[in-house]
């Protein structure tokens, strides 16, 4: 081709050399050199300056990126990208995400835990596992564990089509109706080269709505009544995929001053990602996450917990809902706190603490059953008070075991 383009311009040369001569008189010789001279400077220049401004544009890019990720992510969509991203929405399977960038407040023994209980009121749950560190793949027990393979990075890359992901994998022990789609180290390995991908222009889709694409397919639909998807504690690839396929949102706390103030750091950002890529997520609330005592919070808990509540109403009282338009408080569900357990540590290939089998800590199946009662009332799949509609014999009839004082419906305002 290079040969083809050279051939020609020096032909179009030589034809304006000679016409040049026939009129200045200058010989067509020079004039050609001249020309020549000046088309190959020219060449020069424009790939320098390609050159240049290229390497700008990318550094500037992978600046943003470590710099700043939070404005990053936070770039809107195309308009095609938000009108299918509303089109899918629509339909949605109920997806929890349960996010905060604050580390180790619970997050992965929540998600766990709430499938457990989902699990035992009789939905067909899909976990994601989109943490590197794998916790949530440790804690879960597995129907054939040597057959399992790490699939969730499968999910992140998004080949568009749910056929090119490995079917998620079957737990076991007293879990029915659960599978997931584990993650190990690599998981950020990928995320990484995804990002590097979308910054160099190798991909041009959203790689922020892939999980989303993924969840909306047909065969997911008809397999699963409910989603839930655990997250790193940080804004990533797999993250920003989490709150993009987000139709709710779960953020467990600790209740001291560190995790207050990341928690509502961590709850600003959602919002704002939230509205910079015109989201609809529900925010659910923030759970108050290994709280030290079963029946009461300690005085430093109930000033975290009072310090929470106020910041909240100020920052987030009154925001509405970018697509909805409706208010949506950000509140503390101060009346159904996850306490610390030992139980809950002694996994190792068991059942999670939650189901009876384990020989009982009726602390931990009420408490489970409480959030997870008021998750499912918030989504929509049940409408009546929660405890009327637990199937498990021993849930339902667990007296109130945590005295906290406020009840899981007052507290969703
Ligand atoms: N209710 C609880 N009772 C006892 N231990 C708990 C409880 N919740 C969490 N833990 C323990 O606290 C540690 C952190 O919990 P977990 O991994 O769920 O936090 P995380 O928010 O998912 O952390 P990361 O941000 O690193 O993913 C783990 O060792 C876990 O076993
Ligand atoms: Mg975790």
């Amino acid at each position: 081709m290079w040969e083809e383009l050279t051939k020609a311009a020096l032909e179009i040369l030589t034809a304006l050399s000679k016409s040049l001569e026939a009129t200045t008189g200058i010989e067509s010789d020079s004039i050609f050199w001249i020309k020549l001279a000046t088309v190959v400077l020219g060449l020069c220049a424009a790939s320098f300056s390609t050159f240049y401004w290229g390497r700008k544009i990318l550094r500037d890019k992978i600046q943003q990126v470590l710099v700043d990720p939070e404005a990053f992510w936070r770039k809107p969509p195309t308009k095609a990208v938000a009108k299918q991203y509303l089109a899918r929405q629509a339909h949605s399977l109920p997806i929890i995400t349960i996010a905060n960038y604050k580390g180790g407040v619970g997050k992965s023994m929540i998600a766990a835990n709430l499938a457990a209980y989902f699990d035992i009121v009789g939905l067909r749950v899909l976990l994601i596992d989109y943490d590197y560190q794998g916790s949530l793949t440790d804690i879960v027990p597995y129907a054939d564990p040597e057959k399992m393979t790490f699939s969730a990075h499968e999910i992140l890359k998004g080949d568009k089509s749910d056929r090119h992901v490995t079917e998620p994998h079957r737990l076991g022990k007293s879990y029915q109706r659960t599978a997931i789609h584990p993650a190990e180290a690599t998981l950020s390995r990928i995320d990484s080269h995804l990002i590097y991908q979308w910054l160099t222009g190798g991909r041009t889709d959203d790689i922020r709505f892939n999980t989303q694409a993924y969840l909306a397919s047909a065969a997911v639909r008809a397999k699963y009544d409910i989603v839930i998807i655990d997250t790193p504690p940080r804004i990533c690839a797999a993250t920003a995929n989490a709150l993009c396929a987000a139709t709710h949102v779960l953020v467990p706390t600790i209740l001291d001053t560190v995790s207050s103030r990341a928690v509502l750091r961590s709850v600003q950002m959602f919002i704002d990602f939230r509205e910079k890529l015109g989201l609809s997520f529900k925010m659910l609330g923030i759970v108050p996450s290994r709280v030290t005592n079963s029946r009461t919070y300690s005085n430093r808990e109930s000033k975290a917990l009072e310090y929470l509540n106020e910041e909240l109403a100020s920052r987030f009282g009154k925001i509405p809902n970018p697509i909805t338009g409706a208010r949506e408080p950000v509140i503390a569900l101060a009346g159904l706190p996850i306490c610390n357990r030992v139980a809950l540590l002694h996994i190792d290939g068991d059942d999670p603490g939650i189901f009876k089998e384990t020989g009982g800590d009726p602390v931990i199946r009420a408490m489970f059953a409480r959030l997870g009662n008021h998750v499912l009332e918030q989504i929509g799949l049940i409408r009546k008070p929660a405890t009327e509609v637990v199937p498990d014999a021993d849930i339902r009839t667990t007296p109130t075991v945590i005295n906290f004082g406020v009840r899981a419906g007052a507290s969703a305002g």
